[in-house]
């Protein structure tokens, strides 16, 4: 019995390889997709997302683009990561599939029924869009598992992980609405890290694997140069695996609240591991991974693709 999963994402590397990783796996079935302005901005994310999923022969997945900005602050991207297209690295074609009509606010809504997981891999906005315009929706969200946040430090500022930073009122009302939520943060995501010899594995085991080895190809650089890793960590594509398999990450039950007013650190996830807010836990938070277990997974699904 697969569960269904939804992903609203901003490709964005990671994202595109958390897709092909969730279209390998007959643990998840992949309902649909829905974009948001992060990584790039919506229309290149939009289109990302359609050329991925073209890429493994599943245009049959609808795609839905979302906010083309944060609930209230300006847009911040990250071409320094992905590169103008947003998937630099790989040769893109134009993808044949449009998005369906409407705003994906309103698509994740239809979408949501008893027993489906929304798996956010990116700023928050339309998640945080469809809780305000369909309050009802609760009960018809299984669970939210985001990638996002960080118990430590941040990337895009010393205090801020990057989806969190670039909406941090969106991060605050889905954290606030009761929805159980888990949270995939940097603090476990970098922990495995995806390495050339990775990238060599699946470089000739189809289009999808040739793809994603040459989006490891570019993603590569940023890690290398701003962090000196030996590998890239591939965020998103962990909270489609702890999805697939719950063993592989590590969680606690903690209060999470995000800062909203600070010059320093918004954006900042505050997540009270000890419990001394006295604010209640309202999320499962990854502090800990089998990295070799998860990239095996990753690499070994990639691969079976055609
Ligand atoms: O901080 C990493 C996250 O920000 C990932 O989801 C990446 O795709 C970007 O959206
Ligand atoms: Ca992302």
């Amino acid at each position: 019995m697969s569960t269904k999963i939804v992903i609203d994402c901003d490709p964005g590397h990671d994202d595109a390889i958390a897709i092909l990783l969730a279209l390998a796996s007959p643990e998840v079935e992949l309902t649909g997709v829905t974009t948001v302005a992060g990584n790039q901005t919506l229309d290149k994310t939009t289109r990302n997302a359609l050329v991925t999923l073209e890429i493994a022969g599943r245009s049959d997945i609808p795609v839905a683009a979302g906010a083309e900005a944060p609930l209230r602050r300006e847009l911040r991207t990250a071409a320094h990561v992905h590169g103008e297209t947003g998937l630099d690295g790989p040769e893109l074609h134009e993808p044949s599939s449009r998005p369906v009509g409407g705003p994906a606010a309103d698509f994740l809504a239809e979408l949501m029924e008893p027993g489906v997981v929304l798996v956010p891999t990116a700023p928050l906005t339309n998640v945080a869009l469809l809780l305000e315009r369909h309050p009802d929706v609760h009960e018809r969200i299984e669970r939210i598992v985001w990638m996002g946040g960080a118990i430590g430090e941040g990337n895009v500022t010393p205090a801020a992980e990057f989806n969190a930073f670039v909406d941090p009122e969106a991060a605050a009302a889905v954290f606030a609405s009761g929805i159980p939520i888990t949270m995939i943060g940097l603090d476990v995501t970098h922990k495995a890290l995806f390495t050339r010899e990775h990238a060599e594995r699946l470089r000739s085991t189809g289009r999808a694997g040739r793809f994603v080895a040459e989006l490891s190809d570019f993603f590569q650089q940023f890690h290398e140069r701003s962090y000196g890793f030996g590998g890239s960590p591939i965020h998103d594509a962990m909270a489609i695996a702890h999805v697939i398999d719950p063993t592989l990450v590590t969680t606690r039950h903690a209060n999470v609240a995000v800062e909203t007013r600070s010059e320093l650190c918004d954006g900042r996830t505050v997540v009270d591991l000890r419990g001394v807010t006295g604010r209640e836990p309202n999320a499962d938070v990854g502090v800990d991974v089998d990295a070799e277990r998860f990239l095996e997974l990753l690499v070994s699904r990639i691969a079976s693709l055609p």
